[in-house]
């Protein structure tokens, strides 16, 4: 059945990610094609908080498609400063003919929520620390383009595990194929328990590295490493912020014993955990991960409007 509503990536299955993988292929090899075909649509996007690559992807996905754009960044300027309630907000865009939400909120749960208050498509574009749905489309895109599967990969995650929400997104969509997963991450921030649960679940192999003078002998036998940045803003005690700090960083003398086809993705934006010198090397795939959210998200716009 199709998917009306991208809240969750438990939600995806292959056929969907076949979909969308061959779409955002089409488009990326031809743009122009697509140019216009959703004229007279509308899409709102409701950021309430910052965003560079999924605001401005999705914007520029709309725009492709010719859409009509509304909504906000932030929500400095609209009438949620005056104490306005997510409820009311998303019906005055019902009110307004929208045919397409994109919601970023500080409220895990958020986008599920108004996906029960009304009958417009909702995208989740993040949710606090717990999904981050389309980011995982265009990260498990970026992978499939590099190794045509998304199977028999041996997949590293490293930095964050615990506060971010990209990671649970990739490993429930990548939870899908038949993978090996390694958790690479001090005690304080390795990957949560309901996550472990869900792959567990799925008979998937998995390890924790908590030893980082480890991190490199693990690197050598991937073949992809999806790092992440600490979510600082999202950690409640600064006292554990200062423990983790600096822990892990990716630089050429980690990456010197690498698989040829090595490659290294972050969702962005980084801080200092992939030194700058790392960007030149052939391993380097995050900006071109990050060009691939035009092209997903076109497919993925496409494909929640176009064929009703
Ligand atoms: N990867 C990502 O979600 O980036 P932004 O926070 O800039 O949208």
């Amino acid at each position: 059945m199709k998917l009306r509503n991208i809240i969750s990536a438990k939600d995806f299955n292959k056929d969907f990610l076949d979909d969308i993988f061959s779409k955002a292929s089409k488009i990326k090899e031809n743009p122009g094609k697509y140019c216009n075909c959703l004229i007279n649509k509308i899409i709102a996007l409701l950021f309430f908080e910052p965003s560079t690559r999924t605001y401005e992807s999705f914007y520029r996905a709309a725009k492709n498609l010719g859409m009509d754009i509304i909504g906000f960044r932030k929500s400095y300027g609209t009438s949620l400063e005056k104490g306005e309630s997510l409820y009311d907000t998303i019906k005055m865009y019902e009110g307004y003919g929208v045919d397409l939400i994109v919601l970023r909120h500080y409220s895990a749960g958020a986008a599920k929520y108004i996906s029960e208050i009304t009958e417009i498509p909702i995208i989740n574009g993040g949710d606090n620390g717990r999904e981050h749905p389309t980011q995982a489309l265009l990260d498990a895109f970026t992978i499939y383009e590099k190794f045509g599967k998304l199977n028999d990969l041996k997949i590293g995650f490293m930095g964050d595990l615990k506060y971010g929400r990209t990671v649970p997104s990739l490993v429930y969509l990548l939870s899908n194929f038949n993978n090996e997963f390694y958790f690479i991450a001090p005690d304080l921030v390795q990957i949560r328990k309901e996550i472990e649960f869900y792959i567990e679940d799925k008979n998937i192999y998995y390890e924790k590295i908590t030893d980082m003078n480890k991190v490199k002998d693990v690197v050598k036998e991937l073949d992809v490493l999806y790092v992440t940045r600490i979510q600082k803003e999202r950690i409640p005690d600064p006292m554990e912020y200062e423990k983790i700090k600096g822990s892990y960083r990716v630089d050429l003398n980690l990456i010197s014993n690498v698989k040829e086809d090595f490659i290294i993705l972050h969702p962005l934006p980084r801080v200092d955990e992939i030194s700058p010198e790392v960007d030149k090397t052939k391993h380097a795939y995050y900006f071109e991960q990050a060009k691939n959210g035009l092209f997903v998200r076109m497919a993925l716009i496409y494909y929640i409007l176009k064929n009703g």
